[in-house]
C-alpha cells in the first residue's frame, strides 16, 4: 500500500520524508488556507522534497476554468496531480488532461458510481472521503470495498486513494479492504508506529542489558 501524506504543512512533509517510506502528497485548499502562504510556491516547495505525485487542487467549478488552472500547475514540477471535484464538469476536465497524459486525482468521492465514471475517464487516483462518510453515520470502509470491486470487475486501473482518514484503524481497514494508497495526517503516520507493549518491551530489554553491561560511566561510579 502506499502512503501519501495529507498536508500543506513543510515542517511535517519533511519528517514524514525523512521516515524512507513516503510515496506522495494531497493538499486541498483548506489544508494550504491553513499554513497561510502562496499555493503555488507551497507546491513547488513540497515537490522538492517529495518526488512522488503531489495533488494540488483546482477551485474553478467549470471545467475551462479547472484546464487553464491545470495549465498552471503542471509546469510547476513533474510529479504534479491535478485535484479536480468529482462533479460533471471535474469529470470533463479529467477525460480532457488524461486524454493529453496529465495525472488527476479526483477528490470528494462519496459513492461508488462517482468512482467507476471517474475511472472512465481516465483518472490517475479516485479519493474516496471516508472519514467525512463515518461522521454522517455511513460506513467509509464500505466504499472503498464497493469500489475495489467494481474497479477488479472491470480491470480499471485508476488508483484507490483512501482519504479523510481519521486513525490507525482506518489504515488497518483500508488496507485489508485493498485501496491502493493512504492519505493520512501527519499524527496518523507517527500513531502507525506506536504501541506501548513495543515502549515497555525496548525498556525491559535495555534495562537487562545494562544490568550485565554497565555503562563505562556508571561502572566508575
Ligand atoms: C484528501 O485528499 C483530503 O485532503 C483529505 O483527506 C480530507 O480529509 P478531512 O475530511 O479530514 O478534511
Amino acid at each position: 500500500m502506499e502512503l501519501y501524506i495529507d498536508t500543506a504543512n513543510l515542517d511535517e512533509i519533511k519528517q514524514a520524508h525523512d521516515l524512507g517510506v513516503l510515496d506522495g502528497v494531497t493538499t486541498n485548499p483548506s489544508l494550504v488556507a491553513k499554513e497561510g502562504v502562496d499555493f503555488h510556491t507551497r507546491l513547488e516547495e513540497i515537490c522538492k522534497i517529495v518526488s512522488g505525485p503531489v495533488s494540488g487542487e483546482v477551485v474553478s467549478t467549470d471545467a475551462e476554468g479547472m484546464l487553464k488552472e491545470a495549465e498552471v500547475l503542471t509546469k510547476i514540477a513533474d510529479n504534479i496531480v491535478i485535484k479536480l471535484p468529482t462533479t460533471v464538469e471535474g469529470v470533463k476536465a479529467c477525460k480532457a488532461l488524461s486524454d493529453h497524459g496529465v495525472r488527476t486525482n479526483l477528490t470528494l468521492c462519496f459513492q461508488p458510481l462517482q468512482a467507476m465514471v471517474v475511472a472512465k475517464a481516465g483518472a490517475f487516483l479516485v479519493s474516496p472521503f471516508l472519514g467525512r462518510l463515518d461522521d454522517i453515520g455511513a460506513d467509509g470502509v464500505d466504499l472503498i470495498h464497493q469500489i475495489r470491486t467494481i474497479y477488479d470487475n472491470y480491470g480499471y486501473q485508476t488508483k484507490i486513494l483512501a482519504a479523510s482518514i481519521r486513525g490507525p484503524k482506518h489504515m488497518i481497514d483500508c488496507a485489508i479492504a485493498g485501496a491502493d494508497v493512504a492519505t493520512v495526517p501527519f499524527k496518523v503516520i507517527k500513531q502507525m508506529l506506536n504501541h506501548p507493549l513495543t515502549d515497555i518491551g525496548l525498556k525491559a530489554f535495555l534495562e537487562d542489558w545494562y544490568k550485565a553491561n554497565p555503562k563505562p560511566e556508571a561502572a566508575t561510579v
